[in-house]
């Protein structure tokens, strides 16, 4: 493991199925850092609309109750957890119910605030590698390095569908890209490629390559 300052921000932006999740991971545990998956919040606050019945084709409805769910995310890169509630929904938030729901709940305003605000709380002071697709833009913009995550359409469908074990590529491919265009096109904090963000193309790397790239951004 090497070290990295202990105040760092690393953030890692891009859409579903570049390799996000696994790419920061892997730069947290190499260096020793934190690490926040705010899709899994996000997620787990669709799961929490979805089990307490609000309707989720109605924006104010999940406004109105974005104060309610109580989150807590644990940091190790090793074994990151989340709770809602107190209810560990680590598993329920990958379900297909929570998946197809999650962008249009992303898209409202009190839901970002809300979560942005856990989320620098959670950052604080740094050592940590962030991940998401707002967190070079908004959540963390004076991050010491920001990374834009890619890879073509044909590889994240295959490595969505590896992930869930085997599903249709053709029908994760068209999931996928219905909340590209929800997540890039919202109006309040879409995915974009943040100032000063690198942009790293994974298509045709190995993670460990990702992961060595990211590292030797790290100051
Ligand atoms: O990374 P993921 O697929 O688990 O993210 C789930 C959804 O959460 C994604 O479709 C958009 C939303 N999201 C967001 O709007 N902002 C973030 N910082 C992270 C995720």
């Amino acid at each position: 493991m090497s070290s990295a300052r202990p105040d760092i921000v690393v953030a890692i932006d891009g859409p579903s199925g570049s390799g996000k999740s696994s790419t920061s991971r892997g730069v947290a545990s190499r260096l020793g850092l934190r690490y926040l998956d705010t899709g899994a919040q996000f997620r787990a606050v669709t799961h929490w609309m979805l089990s307490h019945d609000v309707d989720l084709a109605d924006p104010d409805a999940i406004a109105a109750r974005a104060a309610e769910p109580q989150l807590q995310s644990g940091t190790d890169p090793l074994q990151p957890t989340i709770t809602v509630d107190g209810e560990d929904v680590s598993v329920a938030i990958r379900g297909e119910a929570v998946t197809a729901a999650v962008s249009p709940v992303s898209a409202v305003p009190e839901v970002r605030a809300r979560l942005l605000d856990l989320q620098r709380r959670i950052i604080g002071d740094g050592g940590i590698v962030v991940e998401g697709r707002d967190i070079g833009s908004v959540v963390a913009p004076d991050a010491d390095v920001k990374v834009y995550l890619t890879a073509d359409a044909a590889a994240r469908a295959a490595r969505r569908a590896a992930e869930e074990g085997g599903s249709d590529l053709a029908a994760t491919q068209a999931s996928l890209a219905s909340r590209d265009q929800i997540d890039s096109g919202r109006a309040t904090a879409p995915l974009v490629l943040a100032d000063g963000a690198v942009h790293l193309d994974s298509t045709y790397l190995s993670l460990d390559e990702v992961i060595d790239k990211i590292v030797s951004l790290v100051p």
